[in-house]
C-alpha cells in the first residue's frame, strides 16, 4: 500500500512508522557520539551502559528485579523474534500465534518447520482466552502474544491478562513470547504487561524497539530481556545471525534515554488519535475503540459492500489515502470489513486525510 500511495501521490496512513522527525535533543546527541570511539564492533549481548538503562525501565515501568545480563540488545524486534523462535522451536513443535498476527511470526516458524496454530481475536477484536485455551496441547512449545496489539490498536485489558496467565500456569513447557513492542502507547493505563506476571519469569521473553519507544524506526535498535538459562539458548543463535548491533545507534540511546520521559509517549499518541478520530465523527466509517499503538481501526461496512483489500486500493487510486485491510493480516481470514489508519503523524496530515474520509 505504501507503494501504491507513492505511485498515487495519496497520504500514506498505512505504513506504521512515525511521519515527523526526531526530537533535536536525539539528533545532538547522534551527532556528538560519532565523535567517540563507537565505530567498532559493540559487545555481543550490547553495551552495558544500554543494557544498565533498560534495566532501569523494567524495574521503574514494572518494579521487576533484572540483571543487565538478562537483557540481549537486537536489531530491532524483527531481529528479536526470529532469534528467539530459531533458538527454542524445534520441527514439529506448535507455536500459538493470535490473528490478525504481525507478519513475521509466521515465517520464523515456518523456518523451523514447525507447526503455526493460529487463533483469532472475537468479532470485536478482543482476545479469546477459552479458543486459546482450546487450541493449546501438550506440543505447544511457545506461544506470542503481542500487547498493546498491531495491527487493531486495542489493549487486552489486565481481566484479560489475567486469565491468559491462569490458562498458560497449565502449561508449564509453554515459552512465552511477549511482543510489547508498543509497550509504552497503552491509553488504558493498566499494567497488561507480562512483566507483572513474575510466576511466568522462568519461561518468559520480553520483547521491545526502541523504533517504537524512540519513533526511530529506522534506527533499528530493539532489546529482548529472557532468564539466565533462556538466553543462553538464544545468544548461540545471535552470535552468529548478528553478532553485535551498530555500535553508534546503541550509544546514542543510551544517553538519549537519560532525559527521555517514556511515561509522556502515551499522551503524545493519544492527542493523535484524538486528533484523528474527531476529524472522523462526521464520516460514514465507523471506528472501532482504540486503546493502545498509533493504529486506528475503522469499519467500513456501512459505506461499502467491497471487501476491505479491493477497498482500499480503491480508496488510495480514487480518493487519495492509503490505508491497510486488516484481513491481510489473517491466515483465514475471519471477515473483511476493517481498514487500519497509522495515526503517527503531523496533524496537518491527520486533518487532511480525515477530510477526505469525511466526504465518503
Ligand atoms: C507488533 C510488532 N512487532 C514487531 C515489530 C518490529 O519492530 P522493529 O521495527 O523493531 O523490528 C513491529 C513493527 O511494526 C510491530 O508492529
Amino acid at each position: 500500500m505504501s507503494a501504491l500511495a507513492a505511485e498515487t501521490g495519496a497520504i500514506n496512513l498505512s505504513q506504521g512508522f512515525p511521519g515527523f522527525p526526531v526530537s533535536e535533543d536525539f539528533k545532538r546527541i547522534l551527532a556528538d557520539t560519532i565523535h567517540q570511539n563507537v565505530h567498532q564492533y559493540a559487545p555481543m549481548q550490547g553495551l552495558l551502559t544500554l543494557r544498565e538503562q533498560i534495566r532501569q525501565v523494567v524495574d521503574q515501568e514494572y518494579q521487576r528485579k533484572i540483571g543487565a545480563g538478562d537483557i540481549l540488545i537486537t536489531a530491532g524486534a524483527t531481529q528479536a523474534i526470529f532469534t528467539v523462535v530459531q533458538a527454542l522451536v524445534n520441527e514439529g513443535d506448535e507455536v500459538l500465534i493470535i490473528d490478525p498476527a504481525y507478519d513475521c511470526y509466521r515465517p520464523a516458524i515456518d523456518l523451523v518447520k514447525a507447526k503455526a496454530v493460529h487463533v483469532s481475536l472475537d468479532n470485536e477484536l478482543r482476545l479469546d482466552v477459552g479458543a486459546i485455551e482450546d487450541a493449546l496441547t501438550p506440543k505447544t512449545r511457545m506461544i506470542i502474544v503481542n500487547n498493546p496489539h498491531n495491527p487493531t490498536g486495542t489493549v487486552f485489558p489486565k481481566s484479560q491478562m489475567d486469565s491468559l496467565v491462569g490458562v498458560l500456569e497449565k502449561y508449564p513447557d509453554c515459552f512465552i513470547l511477549a511482543d510489547e513492542v508498543y509497550e509504552f502507547i497503552n491509553f488504558l493505563g493498566e499494567p497488561v504487561s507480562f512483566n507483572y506476571y513474575p510466576q511466568l519469569f522462568d519461561r518468559l521473553i520480553c520483547i521491545s524497539s526502541f523504533g517504537k519507544t524512540l519513533h526511530a524506526t529506522g534506527w533499528k535498535v530493539g532489546y529482548l530481556t529472557a532468564p539466565d538459562k533462556i538466553m543462553k539458548e538464544i545468544l548461540k543463535v545471535h552470535q552468529f545471525l548478528v553478532f553485535s548491533v551498530s555500535h553508534f545507534a546503541q550509544s546514542a540511546i543510551a544517553e538519549y534515554l537519560k532525559i527521555f520521559d517514556i511515561k509522556e509517549l502515551a499522551g503524545f499518541y493519544r492527542a493523535k488519535q484524538e486528533i484523528l478520530s474527531n476529524s472522523l465523527s462526521k464520516s460514514s466509517l465507523k471506528l472501532m475503540p482504540c486503546s493502545g499503538t498509533y493504529f486506528q481501526v475503522v469499519d467500513i461496512s456501512g459505506v461499502t459492500d467491497m471487501g476491505d483489500v479491493d477497498y482500499a486500493i480503491w480508496l488510495t487510486k480514487e480518493k487519495g489515502v492509503a490505508t491497510i485491510p486488516l484481513s491481510v493480516f489473517y491466515t483465514s481470514q475471519p471477515f473483511s470489513n476493517y481498514l487500519r489508519l497509522c495515526f503517527a503523524k503531523d496533524e496537518e496530515t491527520l486533518l487532511k486525510a480525515g477530510d477526505i474520509l469525511c466526504q465518503i
